[in-house]
C-alpha cells in the first residue's frame, strides 16, 4: 500500500516536474535611455541595429509600447505589474545614497517564475534599492545578480560618481551577487554580453530559463566622460556627422551586437526555439539635459523624465518562433506593467490578480485589439501626470520644460551616402540564426519600416502648450502622436472625463518619502571605495570591510 503511493506521488511529482522542464524560456533583454528613434526598424538611417530589428521583423513589434519616463519607476512596475506611484516608486529614480528600495512585501517577477521551477539570473542594472541586502536581486528571486545595482556605470571603470553637498562621491558599483567583482575588466557592454552568454552555456536545461539582461547601455557615463565606446567601434560610424551622436551610435552597435551574440547562444545551446525573447527601453533618449547621451526620440515631443510620448512611448519587440507566422506589427497599447501577466499567460502560469498589468499575450499573439485602454503616470516629486484612454492624452501639473521640447532633428545628419541598410541586415548575427531555424529573413519584410514609421510634419517654430499653472494639454494621441495641437480648449468634456479618471488614479498614490537624500554612512570610503550595502534590516549601521 506504502509502496504503491510513493509510486503515484512520483509519477505525479514527474508530471508536474516534466510540465515545468517544458515550459518556455525567458530572454529580457533591457536598454537603458535608449530613444526611439535609435533603433532602425522604426525607420533610422543612421543608426543601424540589425539584429534587433530583426527580433522585430520575425517576431511582433508593439508600436504603442509605454513605459514610465525614468528608470527606477519603470523598472518597479516591470518587476511588480503596478504602475511605480502605487508602490511610492515613482519620479526622480533612486540615488547610490539613499536608504529607499521596492518595498520587500511587493512580490515581483523572478519571485513568481522560481515558483514555477525557474532558474533565474540578472545580468547588469538593478536600480530599486541597493542599501540593504534584503534589497538586492539575490534576495529577491533572482538565483544570482552580475552587474550594478544603481543607476548606471563608467564604460571601463564601473564607478559611478554623484555629487552631494559635501562635495563629490564616487565608488566602483560591479558585484557578483554580494560581493564587488574586483577581477572584471573590459568594455561593460561586452562584460555583460559574455555574462549573459555563459548564463546560457551553462543553464541545466532541466529547468526552464529566465535570464534578465539589463544592459548599462546607452546610458550615460559620469559626467566627465558620458560618451564611451570602442574607438574602432566609433570610427566605422564615421557617415555620423555630429561626433557626440556617433559615440552614442556604437554605444547602440555594441548593444545590438549582444542581442544577435545572445540570440546565436541560444541557438548554440539548443533552447532558441523554446525560448521568448523581449527586448524593451525603459524610458526615452535623453538627447540633452542632466545625463544627455545624445539619443533621439524624434520625431516624438520631449525626453526622458517627460510626460510626452519622447519620454514614455518607447522601443519594444516579443520574439518567440511561434510568433514568426504572426502579423508583425501590433498596434495595440500596452504599458511596462502589462509583462508580468503577459509572460505569465505565454508560460502558461496563473498571473497574480492584485496588480494594475493586464494579460496581452493573446492580443499580441492574434492580433486583436488591445484589453488596456487606460495609461496613467503620476510624477508627484516633479509634480506632472498624464493620462491616456482611447485615442486621447490629458498632461497636468509642473513639467520641466526643456524636457518637453523636439530634439533629435539636429543629430540625424549622415555624411555622404551612410551605410547599406540591407547589406548590414545579411550581415548580421540573427539574420543566418533564422535561416538555420528555417525563418529565412526577406528582404522585402523591411516593409513593416515604413509601416511603424512615425512621420509628423513638426513644426518646432509653433506655440506648444506646455501643462502648468492650471493650464493642461489634450492631444487626439492617435492622430497627432507628436502632440503638436492641443485640444484643451476644444474639446472641455474630454478634460473633464479625462481629469475625472485621473482623480482616481490620485487616490492611489503612495507618496514619494525621502527624494533624494543621501546617507553619510553609504559613503563608499566606508566600504572600500564601493556602493556597498550600508544598513542592516533593523536600520543599523553595517560596519565596513566586506
Ligand atoms: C551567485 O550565487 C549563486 C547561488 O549561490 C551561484 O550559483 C552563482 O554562481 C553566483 N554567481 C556569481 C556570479 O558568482
Ligand atoms: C509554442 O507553442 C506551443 C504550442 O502551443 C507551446 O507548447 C510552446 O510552449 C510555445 N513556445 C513558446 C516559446 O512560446
Ligand atoms: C507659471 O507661473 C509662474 C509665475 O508667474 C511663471 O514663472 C511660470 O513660467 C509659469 N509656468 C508656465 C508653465 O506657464
Ligand atoms: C579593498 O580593495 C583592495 C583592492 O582595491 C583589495 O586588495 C582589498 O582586499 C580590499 N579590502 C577589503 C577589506 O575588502
Amino acid at each position: 500500500m506504502f509502496l504503491k503511493w510513493k509510486v503515484v506521488v512520483f509519477y505525479i511529482l514527474m508530471t508536474v516536474m516534466d510540465g515545468e522542464a517544458n515550459r518556455p524560456n525567458i530572454v529580457f533583454i533591457i536598454a537603458d535611455d535608449m530613444g526611439w528613434d535609435d533603433v532602425s526598424f522604426h525607420g533610422s538611417d543612421q543608426i543601424q541595429t540589425p539584429n534587433i530589428d530583426l527580433l522585430a521583423y520575425s517576431g511582433v513589434a508593439l508600436e504603442r509600447y509605454y513605459s514610465h519616463c525614468v528608470c527606477t519607476p519603470s523598472r518597479a512596475a516591470l518587476l511588480t505589474g503596478k504602475f511605480a506611484y502605487v508602490t511610492g516608486m515613482q519620479g526622480y529614480p533612486l540615488t547610490n545614497g539613499e536608504d529607499r528600495a521596492l518595498p520587500t512585501i511587493e512580490k515581483i517577477l523572478p519571485q513568481y517564475l522560481k515558483e514555477h521551477g525557474y532558474a533565474t539570473h540578472l545580468v547588469g542594472k538593478w536600480h530599486v534599492g541597493l542599501s540593504r541586502v534584503e534589497y538586492l536581486p539575490t534576495s529577491r528571486g533572482f538565483d544570482s545578480h552580475f552587474g550594478h545595482r544603481g543607476g548606471y556605470i563608467d564604460y571601463y571603470e564601473y564607478d559611478l560618481l554623484e555629487t552631494w553637498n559635501i562635495g563629490d562621491v564616487s565608488g566602483y558599483d560591479l558585484f557578483r551577487n554580494l560581493s564587488f567583482a574586483r577581477d572584471v575588466e573590459g568594455y561593460i557592454t561586452d562584460v555583460y554580453n559574455e555574462e549573459a552568454k555563459s548564463v546560457i552555456k551553462s543553464h541545466d536545461i532541466s529547468k526552464p530559463l529566465f535570464l534578465m539582461v539589463a544592459h548599462n547601455a546607452p546610458h550615460s557615463g559620469n559626467e566627465q566622460a558620458p560618451l564611451q565606446a570602442p574607438r574602432e567601434v566609433v570610427r566605422e560610424l564615421r557617415h555620423i556627422e555630429l561626433p557626440q551622436r556617433r559615440y552614442y551610435a556604437a554605444m547602440v552597435k555594441k548593444l545590438d551586437d549582444s542581442v544577435g551574440d545572445i540570440v546565436k547562444a541560444l541557438l548554440e545551446k539548443g533552447i532558441l526555439e523554446n525560448t521568448i525573447i523581449i527586448f524593451i527601453s525603459d524610458n526615452g533618449g535623453i538627447t540633452s539635459q542632466a545625463f544627455a547621451n545624445y539619443a533621439s526620440n524624434w520625431p516624438l515631443r520631449g525626453l526622458k523624465s517627460s510626460p510626452f510620448e519622447g519620454g514614455v512611448r518607447v522601443n519594444g519587440l516579443v520574439w518567440s518562433k511561434n510568433l514568426t507566422q504572426s502579423q508583425h506589427l501590433w498596434k495595440g497599447y500596452m504599458h511596462v506593467v502589462d509583462w508580468l501577466p503577459t509572460l505569465s499567460k505565454a508560460i502558461d502560469i496563473d498571473p497574480p490578480t492584485n496588480i494594475d498589468g493586464i494579460d496581452l499575450w493573446d492580443s499580441i499573439v492574434s492580433n486583436e485589439a488591445s484589453k488596456r485602454d487606460v495609461i496613467v503616470e503620476i510624477d508627484d516629486y516633479t509634480g506632472f501626470a498624464y493620462i491616456i484612454s482611447g485615442d486621447y492624452k490629458l498632461v497636468t501639473g509642473e513639467v520641466l520644460a526643456n524636457y518637453c521640447t523636439y530634439q533629435g532633428n539636429k543629430h540625424k545628419g549622415i555624411a555622404g551616402s551612410g551605410p547599406s541598410y540591407k547589406s548590414s541586415i545579411e550581415k548580421s548575427a540573427v539574420y543566418s540564426v533564422l535561416s538555420r531555424i528555417g525563418v529565412p529573413f526577406l528582404y522585402s519584410d523591411t516593409n513593416l519600416r515604413n509601416e511603424i514609421k512615425i512621420s509628423c510634419d513638426v513644426d518646432t517654430s509653433k506655440d506648444l502648450c506646455y501643462p502648468g499653472n492650471g493650464t493642461v494639454c489634450l492631444y487626439n494621441i492617435k492622430e497627432d502622436p507628436c502632440e503638436s495641437t492641443d485640444l484643451s480648449t476644444s474639446k472641455p468634456d474630454i478634460v473633464d472625463k479625462l481629469t475625472s479618471r485621473l482623480q482616481l488614479e490620485f487616490k492611489r498614490v503612495i507618496p514619494r518619502t525621502v527624494p533624494h537624500e543621501s546617507n553619510l554612512n553609504a559613503l563608499p570610503s566606508l566600504h572600500n571605495y564601493t556602493w556597498d550595502v550600508w544598513r542592516s534590516s533593523d536600520g543599523e549601521t553595517i560596519p565596513i570591510t566586506k
